[in-house]
């Protein structure tokens, strides 16, 4: 493949037209096909070119609902993105399950965001947490014009501090801004106020009079928002008498369920390896709710998985507590999400999630992705600790199979027959398509 300037600049068809002749046929044929995904409605198709860069076409993933979920008394159909078969239904089995049960008990238990302004200073502390006492308020002051509309819906600053971070690195400080932003995700908004922050900053220590004169060289590095929100946390729960966990499959019977999900659930916390597994099936659910509602799942996932390492050990983010009578299952989880702004009203499909989840608070969407991702859960570690993951799982793969192997109706149907006790593999099934 060549190197290229300019690409950004060609039109669209230019683009794929550049890309398929640096490739070999096959590949090129491909590539010329992309435009195959484009949306009829070219206004419609505009919008999803400009949500990022060296746009070519679409890529499609599964839109699905998981519905029956009671949370805190209301129902919701929950909107699932996700390409992996099982996961909308064993979160589906999930909800249905706990329907019966009295559903999810839900509560935020903060809200607030952090960014950092990094900055690197050499003298005496005690003259940096003066300066910073005496302008503390002008710091806040000088971003009112951008926080002002937050201010107005509630949010805003809610504390600003200074950092001394010399002790893991030489001259390293920080300007903490904590924040609440509402129903927004609120990356922009917190982004802006640490960019002009750090300029009124940088100007107030070169004027300030009882600094040294290389006091007054204040260096900053950055400014970004912390994708660690662990203030920004969410509880969801479910509970219920152990005999009303009801049979499981080979007669076990609720106590030794209730028993086996506990150890798996321990194993989860005290095993690395399996808390990482663990944690994916709850993140499996949470994510595909954070995709359908437009907001951002590289954060999500990198916050969920600093959040599970917290106590320096990477543990499951979901608990059980059995008792002799009662089986309750829970997870806390830091979830900063938003239900306004960004792509939340940009993408159609974010916005008809929003409105199929009744246009919740953001608040109110960190509690369904809590109890999706607690249903999901439930779901994985339910089978595994009773039938195994496989039997569910490769009913679902068996359909991929097959529509990869291009099977009529009349085979899938015969090979669901077939396969319903055998084992299922792609070679397996390709050989019983030769033959049917
Ligand atoms: C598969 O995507 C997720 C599971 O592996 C989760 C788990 O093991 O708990 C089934």
């Amino acid at each position: 493949m060549k190197t290229i300037s300019g690409f950004s600049k060609m039109s669209k068809n230019q683009k794929i037209e550049w890309l398929a002749t640096q490739l070999d046929p096959e590949a090129a044929g491909l590539v010329m096909g992309l435009n195959d995904f484009w949306h009829q409605d070219e206004e419609l198709q505009k919008k999803f070119d400009e949500f990022s860069e060296n746009t070519l076409t679409n890529f499609d993933l599964p839109f699905g609902i998981a519905p029956n979920f009671l949370i805190n008394g209301s129902v919701y159909s929950v909107p699932m993105v996700i390409e992996e078969s099982s996961v909308v239904a064993a979160a589906s089995l999930g909800a249905k399950f706990w329907l019966e049960r009295g559903g999810f008990e839900a509560r935020v238990i903060s809200t607030k965001k952090v960014g950092q302004v990094h900055f690197l200073w050499s003298g005496d502390k005690k003259n940096l947490e003066a300066f910073f006492e005496l302008h503390k308020n002008d710091f806040i002051n000088s971003v009112s014009f951008i926080t002002g509309n937050m201010e107005k819906r509630g949010g805003g600053i809610v504390d600003l501090s200074l950092v001394d971070m010399t002790d893991k690195l030489k001259n390293y400080y920080q300007l903490k801004v904590t924040c609440e932003t509402k129903d927004a995700m609120g990356a922009n908004f917190i982004n802006s106020i640490l960019e002009e922050m750090a300029q009124v900053l940088k100007r107030k220590a070169q004027s300030c009079d009882f600094f040294e004169s290389q006091e007054k060289d204040l260096q900053v590095i950055m400014c970004i928002l912390s994708n660690y929100t662990p203030d920004c946390l969410v509880e969801c729960w479910v509970e219920c008498p152990i005999e009303d966990l009801g049979t499981f499959a080979n007669e076990m019977s609720a106590m030794e369920f209730a028993k086996r999900f506990a150890i798996a659930v321990k194993i989860a916390e005290v095993d690395r390896s399996r808390a990482v597994t663990h944690n994916k099936g709850i993140m499996n659910g949470i994510d595909a709710v954070v995709l359908a509602t437009g907001n951002d799942f590289r954060a999500i996932e990198a916050c969920a998985h600093a959040w599970a390492s917290r106590d320096g050990e990477y543990k499951s983010l979901s608990t059980v507590t059995l008792t002799e009578e009662t089986f309750k299952f829970s997870i806390i989880i830091p979830l900063a999400v938003g239900t306004v702004g960004g792509l939340t009203s940009l993408h159609p499909l974010a916005r008809t999630s929003l409105a199929i989840l009744n246009n919740p608070s953001a608040p109110e969407l960190m509690q369904i992705m809590a109890a999706v991702g607690l249903a999901q859960n439930f779901g994985a570690v339910k089978s595994l600790v009773t039938t195994g993951i496989q039997k569910g799982h490769m009913k679902l793969h068996l359909l991929n199979i097959l529509n990869q192997l291009n099977a009529t109706e009349a085979q899938v149907d015969a090979a669901k027959d077939y396969f319903s006790d055998k084992v299922i593999s792609y070679t397996s099934v390709r050989n019983f398509l030769k033959v049917h």
